[in-house]
């Protein structure tokens, strides 16, 4: 259960919300990976407040240099020694107003996965590609070529996450049924593409409106193993609610 607080909570916000946010979660941390994915500017702090619990700290984006003239970037390394051990790539988001492209996400998913990160890697069709009945081939084609080059065991340490973009902070989430569709879709190409061992051991997470009164459903979807969540995780009981949901699912 992934936290992506977007471009939201300066350093101070961001620690306060993880102080209330620690005790909630803190059984549901034995059974679910918990993550919280701050902007760059609050990830040190978020790294303090984190200190001794088994909350994940995760960034929003990464390079895929280890350095140079790259203005406005950030390497793998850098997001290492600050204390993350997660970074989402190819967020919707990256995609639709920065020009991101499924080789960016290849490149950038490569160089995390050297650094030692485990990327967070975001797929999902619009509502048009939705609507022209594209979306097999909209979602598998970014799977295909975001994960393009990755050995089997490699893909151990990748989550897919699952985002159709017109569920994403618009509060209409998608069915569990039309979830699961997409996610069994997403295991089946990883099936054909990395093996059985690697497609049932790779987490495929569900990101859009997901929310404490729908997280269970979706959570009880047999390919839906985790969430990215936007808008919920920036509020510590919403958050909480979502993860212990997972927990009792998982549990
Ligand atoms: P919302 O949960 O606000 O819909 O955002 C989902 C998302 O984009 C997570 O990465």
């Amino acid at each position: 259960m992934a936290g992506n607080w977007k471009m939201n909570l300066a350093p101070d916000a961001g620690a306060a919300l993880l102080a209330q946010l620690l005790p909630l979660v803190a059984d549901a941390t034995g059974a679910v990976d918990v993550v919280v994915c701050p902007p760059y500017t609050s990830l040190s702090a978020a790294a303090a407040a984190l200190q001794g619990s088994d909350v994940g700290l995760g960034a929003q984006n990464c390079h895929w240099e280890d350095s140079g003239a790259f203005t406005g970037e950030v390497a793998p390394g850098m997001l290492l020694t600050i204390g993350c051990q997660w970074v989402i790539l190819g967020h919707s988001e990256r995609r639709l107003f920065f020009g991101e492209t499924d080789e960016g996400v290849n490149r950038r998913t490569k160089a995390a996965l050297a650094a030692g990160l485990r990327p967070i890697v975001c797929i999902g069709e619009t509502l048009e590609e939705r609507d022209a009945e594209r979306v097999k081939d909209v979602v598998l084609g970014q799977l295909d070529r975001g994960l393009q080059g990755l050995s089997s065991e490699q893909l151990a340490s990748v989550s897919v996450a699952y985002e159709p973009v017109w569920a994403i902070g618009t509060g209409r989430t998608a069915t569990p049924e039309q979830a699961q569709e997409v996610h069994g879709l997403i295991r089946g190409r990883l099936r054909q593409s990395f093996g059985d061992a690697a497609a049932d051991g790779v987490r495929i997470q569900y990101g859009g409106s997901m929310k404490p009164d729908n997280a269970a459903e979706l959570m009880r979807q047999i390919d839906i193993d985790g969430g990215l969540i936007g808008g919920a995780s920036l509020k510590a009981a919403d958050f909480a609610a979502i993860a212990n949901a997972a927990r009792d699912v998982a549990g």
